[in-house]
């Protein structure tokens, strides 16, 4: 520990890290504007960024008319209507273009490696802006549907060429207090200088748990649930996951197709630069 750090501090992280849920139910109290642009502005100084590029946009949804219209996007998940505010990041390499072209410099960032950049810097603000939220006691939950629907959310927020969504965040006062959620334990994702491949007892072992545990939590959603258990010829954790109702192989490849049809269209696979060299491109630094 640095001599000038506080332990409180390290005491005030641990504790938030061991608040964390994802909250899926929330009050009607409203949530400031002005208060979660500060939170915002905060979380953003807090947050490193690729080349300090800063090639993200986010977009604040308070209207509950467009959030209606984000919760057909975001496939119906209740939660996208009942929080006060969504909030979607968005890779955005648009703006870094305009200042480009508009001081005469040679263009750029319109290719994957760009994409990439962007995309991953946003992914990095929304979770510094998750834990703030937290800070304050506000809940969040990740909507992993802004990748499906990355086409019409980036159509609905008018988002400019070169600009995708690449995550949200509903935000509002928890109405619920879950129970932690459990994570694969660290013996078999912490390596010592060189991975270390499970063995098959390592799976069997470090599995079992969350196999009991998931295959109960998700038999206890209702009878329907249960019903397409049977009907889906499911009859453990691991068959559910790849079934063709959670994460269907056959629709994540159409998922991927799309995705990069998509980059293609709004500028995020443009051919490499002529003559560039890598020593031009300043990510990194
Ligand atoms: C990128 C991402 C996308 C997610 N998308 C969804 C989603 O669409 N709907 C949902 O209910 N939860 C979503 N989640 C929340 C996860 O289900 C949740 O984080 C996980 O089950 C662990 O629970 P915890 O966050 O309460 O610890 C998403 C989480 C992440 C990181």
């Amino acid at each position: 520990m640095s001599p000038d750090h506080e332990p409180s501090a390290a005491q005030a992280f641990s504790r938030l890290m061991q608040a964390h849920r994802s909250i899926r139910r929330f009050r009607s109290t409203p949530v400031d504007s002005a208060f979660i642009n500060r939170l915002l502005a905060e979380a953003w100084a807090g947050t490193s960024s690729s080349g300090n590029l800063n090639m993200v946009s986010v977009v604040k949804t308070f209207d509950p008319e467009r959030k209606a219209r984000l919760y057909e996007l975001h496939l119906q998940q209740p939660m996208v209507l009942q929080a006060p505010l969504v909030l979607t990041f968005c890779a955005d390499s648009h703006r870094t273009r305009q200042w480009l072209a508009q001081r005469n410099a040679r263009l750029g960032f319109a290719d994957f490696y760009s994409w990439h950049v962007a995309a991953f810097d946003a992914m990095l603000l929304s979770q510094t802006v998750a834990l703030a939220l937290e800070s304050h006691g506000l809940g969040i939950c990740y909507m992993g549907t802004t990748v499906q629907a990355m086409r019409e959310i980036a159509d609905f927020l008018e988002l400019p060429e070169n600009c995708l969504p690449v995550t949200s965040l509903v935000v509002g006062w928890p109405d619920e207090a879950p129970a932690q959620r459990d994570r694969l334990p660290p013996p078999l994702w912490i390596h010592e200088e060189r991975y270390q491949r499970p063995t098959p007892e390592h799976i069997d072992t470090h599995f079992a748990e969350r196999e009991t545990r998931g295959r109960e939590r998700y038999l206890a959603m209702g009878p329907e649930m249960a019903q397409a258990w049977q009907q889906h010829g499911i009859t453990s954790l691991a068959q559910y996951y790849t079934s063709k109702i959670k994460y269907d192989p056959d629709r994540a490849a159409d998922t991927s197709a799309a995705l990069q049809t998509l980059l293609r269209e709004r500028g995020f696979m443009a051919a490499a630069l002529p003559g560039a060299t890598p020593d031009e491109v300043p990510h990194g630094r």
